[in-house]
């Protein structure tokens, strides 16, 4: 009988919200590590964690070809992404060196809508900026924008976006959606072309997933497009707009103000031309941080880790091919 599997845990949603998973995986007698730092990891620092390693409970953490190649990956059987977006995955590179990858659909889509819509309210009416000048003894009014009523404009409309549309029909908004596979049942949405919803929209909010064909779309002809008074607001992935094009549109008011909560490179760099740029609110990575939606989470991404260290079939593999790999099968052999 080989011993219980080494499980790393990058994902700090799974220490901090965390509990039952990590009981799960100990009462199955696997050993949890947790590196010094969280990831998002990438490259060297990658590599130089994942020695001995069984599993990895992961954060966004680049799986490149070579950091699944690498000797350091060798014992690697499962990565199991703490999450819904798996763009930092090489799923191919991984099925190739016989490793899983899961991940956790379903689970953040409240939490991240939400989310969304807090950066929407907060843009809007401006509670960010009040808060400031309240905490520095000034007592200013500050102008902001309705939302009831308004136009928003969703790109992406997988389960985050329509979440995203149940939460603005609540506040009586029209609702537009650019996406590759319209829901013409849904009848409370408009599905219109790119250009259409940057054209009308008072709010974007970005949710398609980070693909070679999404990746920049939203970069400077498309901020010209939208209207002066419009906001932008990403909760998606950084990748998916040019964000040196955004700070350029927002110091030139091509639009009125954006939100971001995910960056090309996270951590976002101290020395940002983001951090500086006006009418911008940035949070980091925020938007599934709920308690309950982090256990939740937490709880799934370990849950496959026991089932496939057991020789069952995990939930929501992407990579389901890899099963027939003979490397996967003798790693797993009892
Ligand atoms: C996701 O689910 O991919 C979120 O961005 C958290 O990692």
């Amino acid at each position: 009988m080989k011993p219980a599997w080494k499980v790393l845990i990058t994902a700090r949603g799974a220490q901090a919200a965390g509990d039952q998973a990590q009981q799960l995986l100990r009462d199955a007698g696997c050993e949890v590590i947790f590196p010094t730092k969280f990831g998002p990891l990438m490259g060297d620092a990658l590599v130089s964690v994942l020695g001995g390693m069984d599993a990895v409970l992961a954060s966004l953490d680049g799986y490149s070809a070579s950091v699944l190649s690498s000797p350091a990956a060798s014992r690697l059987k499962l990565v199991a992404r703490w999450g819904v977006g798996y763009d930092s995955v090489d799923v191919p590179a991984a099925t190739r060196n016989g490793i899983v990858v899961t991940y956790t659909p379903g689970l953040l889509d409240d939490a991240v809508a939400d989310y969304t819509f807090a950066l929407l309210l907060s843009l809007a009416r401006r509670v960010h900026e009040v808060y400031g000048t309240m905490q520095r003894g000034e007592w200013k009014n500050a102008w902001g924008d309705d939302v009831g009523g308004r136009t928003l404009g969703i790109i992406g409309f997988g389960r985050i976006g329509k979440a995203v549309a149940r939460r603005a029909a609540g506040f009586n908004m029209r609702i537009l959606a650019h996406t590759a596979h319209p829901d013409v049942a849904n009848q409370s949405v408009e599905f219109v072309s790119l250009e259409k919803l940057l054209a009308e929209s008072d709010f974007v909010s970005l949710h398609a997933a980070l693909t070679p064909a999404t990746r920049g779309m939203i970069g400077e002809a498309q901020l010209r497009q939208m209207k002066r008074t419009a906001y932008l607001i990403n909760t998606g992935r950084g990748a998916l707009l040019d964000e040196a094009a955004l700070v350029h549109a927002l110091k030139e008011n091509w639009i009125a103000g954006a939100a971001l909560d995910v960056f090309t490179a996270e951590p976002l760099p101290a020395d940002s031309a983001l951090r500086s740029a006006p009418n911008l609110l940035l949070s980091p990575h925020q938007s599934s941080y709920a308690r309950g939606t982090g256990e939740r989470v937490s709880l799934a991404a370990a849950q496959s880790i026991v089932d496939l260290m057991h020789g069952k079939k995990p939930q929501n593999v992407l990579n389901p091919e890899v099963f027939a790999s003979a490397q996967l099968r003798a790693s797993l052999k009892p």
